[in-house]
């Protein structure tokens, strides 16, 4: 155990955390040429491309310092807030992490949030000041920064480049000398933490943990604590780049586990490993379910699609065990699934993984959050509104509460007036005001949730010229006042692009909708009146008007196959694009209300 150190790398987004886990894996020798790529622990290619770490892994390193063997473990952590209890659990994994800071960004919202983490986990903090190669770097002052942050001594801060190597030497020094060994119990039954788990579809789900105390063998029978259920160990081994099976993994050290289970959602993030015959009495705390955030539906475009659309679902389930989604049905758009997301990113990772990898073209409808409502009848039964169709009848309708999250915002001096008009525009309340530096702010709020739904990050960007980086953690739920905006197309209600919105909201969201459907609406044949309703009052209305030229005039007569071969390509064209009733309505405008400004 003398010779373990487990830690992890927290950053910002694009504050060098990839490159400079593939700088660490180089340096030990802990991947051959061949092996070399980009962003190596960036596996799936839609992490590739969007450049982000989604999943987190772990993999070993095996390093020699003054002249003793050392085994390090680096678990690599998601870098997006949707998945932050991820990156808790990790984190809980470990006993040390690099606190990676761009020289030339200095401390931004994540690198906030992660850090108390960390700090909440005792970890010993080693900060790396990275880029300092950049031309724009300011190591001097984002030392400061990181000093006045941590409250350190300013040697404690090794100045890096993940690019030219600089400081890597330093850095692995550091691990060993300030990061302290695992502290288990070696005689004591297993108690072991699952930080993540990776669907592979020939071997069923691999479970990576972190022995706490006692030994993991092959074949030995274990039980997951949270889930109750048993299984046998048929293998055990350590992540270096390829998997090693072992015959045991002993008290503080990371490796593998494989069961034979088929289904992400047996194994849980947070879960503890032990004997089954003598279980350990003591689970790992902070245990928690993941709970979906937002929930929208997902549709075949075409109704026939339907069963291949839920066969695809459910093998994406399989392997995101985050993903939840039941049947729901709309008169406009047919058969389709309510799910529900850890947030926004993991709504369009899901979208995008639906196309790429199973070829469905969908139609996801206005995404919500999850409220909670209440009648007069049962003011005290809780009632799920996950959908807009869920929500009671107004006149029966004692309370609703939405949920609410607190807000952390980086931004410099200069931004802070228009953030703030954002923040209080979208219901926020300020909680706190920090001038970090005196360039530099950190603002708290308490926000509703559903408010960093609808366009919030593109605002925050545009009002702060891209200098404001943002977080956020749920704080619970509170009372709300909540409308269901209904739109009709042609005096018919159309159910998909219905809207739950705080009532402050509705007639500005209500007439902005309108008008956007207006520009994404095709033209037809006849007027197309747009009108949206709370109820049966009707809050605003547009019209689009009807084509002047009959272009579909052409079409007529002439060479009957040279026509299905243009409504073949129509069709093709026409992809995402749903009738309903009379009216042919594009993907763009489900979404509609999300891109209002
Ligand atoms: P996420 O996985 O999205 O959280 O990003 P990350 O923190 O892993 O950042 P990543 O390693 O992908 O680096 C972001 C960008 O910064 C990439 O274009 C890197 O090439 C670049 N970069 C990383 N380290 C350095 C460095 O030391 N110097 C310079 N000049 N560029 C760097």
């Amino acid at each position: 155990m003398k010779h373990i150190r487990n830690f992890c790398i927290i950053a910002h987004i694009d504050h060098g955390k990839s490159t400079l886990a593939d700088r660490l894996l180089d340096s030990t020798g802990s991947v051959t040429d061949r092996e070399k790529q980009e962003q190596l622990l960036d596996s799936m290619d839609l992490e590739r491309e969007r450049g982000i770490t989604i999943k987190s892994h772990a993999i070993q390193m095996d390093y020699t310092y003054k002249g003793e063997q050392y085994v390090l473990n680096l678990i690599d952590t998601p870098g997006h807030v949707d998945f932050s209890y991820e990156v808790s659990r990790s984190i809980a994994a470990c006993e040390g992490a690099l606190l990676v800071v761009d020289a030339a960004q200095s401390i931004q919202a994540q690198t906030i949030s992660n850090l108390y983490l960390a700090l909440e986990n005792d970890l010993e903090i080693i900060p790396v000041l990275n880029k300092v190669d950049l031309p724009s770097a300011n190591p001097e002052e984002v030392t400061d920064d990181i000093v006045d942050l941590l409250g350190c001594d300013p040697s404690e801060v090794i100045p890096a480049s993940a690019k030219t190597g600089l400081g890597i030497d330093e850095i692995l020094s550091a691990i060993i000398e300030r990061i302290p060994p695992p502290s288990g119990k070696v005689d004591a039954p297993l108690r072991a933490l699952i930080f993540d788990s990776v669907y592979n579809p020939f071997r069923g789900v691999e479970t990576y943990f972190r022995v706490i105390n006692g030994t993991i063998k092959k074949g030995q029978q274990i039980k997951f604590v949270a889930t109750g259920k048993n299984y046998n160990a048929d293998e055990v081994g350590t992540l270096k780049l390829k998997q090693l099976p072992r015959n045991e993994i002993k008290t503080g050290d990371v490796g593998y586990l494989i069961t034979g289970i088929k289904e992400a959602k047996e194994v849980k993030v947070g879960d503890t490993i032990t004997d089954a015959k003598n279980p350990t009495t003591e689970a790992v705390p902070g245990f928690e379910d993941v709970k979906p955030m937002v929930f929208a539906g997902i549709y075949p475009v075409d109704t026939e699609d339907y069963e291949d659309l839920r066969a695809s679902m459910e093998k994406l389930q399989l392997n995101d065990a985050s993903l939840v989604f039941t049947p729901e049905s709309s008169a406009a758009l047919g058969f389709g699934f309510r799910c529900g997301f850890l947030g926004m990113l993991h709504l369009e990772i899901i979208q995008e993984r639906l196309e790429r990898e199973f070829d469905m073209t969908v139609i996801t409808t206005v995404p919500n959050v999850s409220y909670h409502a209440y009648t007069h009848k049962h003011p005290d039964e809780v009632i799920l509104v996950n959908n807009p169709s869920d929500l009671p009848e107004p006149s029966s309708l004692d309370r609703v509460e939405e949920p609410y999250i607190k807000a952390t915002i980086i931004t410099k001096a200069d931004f802070v007036g228009p953030v703030m008009s954002l923040c209080i525009e979208k219901r926020g309340q300020i909680t706190n005001q920090t001038y970090l530096t005196p360039e530099r702010v950190e603002l708290s709020f308490d926000m509703p949730l559903a408010e960093i739904v609808f366009d919030f990050y593109d605002r925050l960007k545009t009002v702060s010229r891209g200098y404001a980086s943002f977080d956020y953690s749920p704080i619970g739920m509170r009372p709300s006042k909540l409308v269901k905006v209904d739109v009709l197309l042609n005096g018919n209600t159309v159910d998909a692009l219905s809207a739950l919105l705080h009532v402050d909201n509705a007639y500005d969201i209500g007439k902005k909708m309108c008008e956007k459907l207006k520009e994404l609406i095709p033209r037809q044949q006849f007027d197309i009146p747009i009108q949206a309703a709370i109820g049966a009052k009707i809050i605003a209305r547009e019209t689009v008007k009807a084509l002047r030229k009959d272009v579909t005039a052409k079409c007529y007569g002439g060479d009957i196959s040279r026509k299905r071969k243009l409504l073949e390509k129509q069709k093709k064209g026409k992809k995402r694009m749903r009738q309903v009733g009379n009216v042919e309505i594009p993907q763009e405008a489900f979404m509609a209300v999300l891109k209002l400004n």
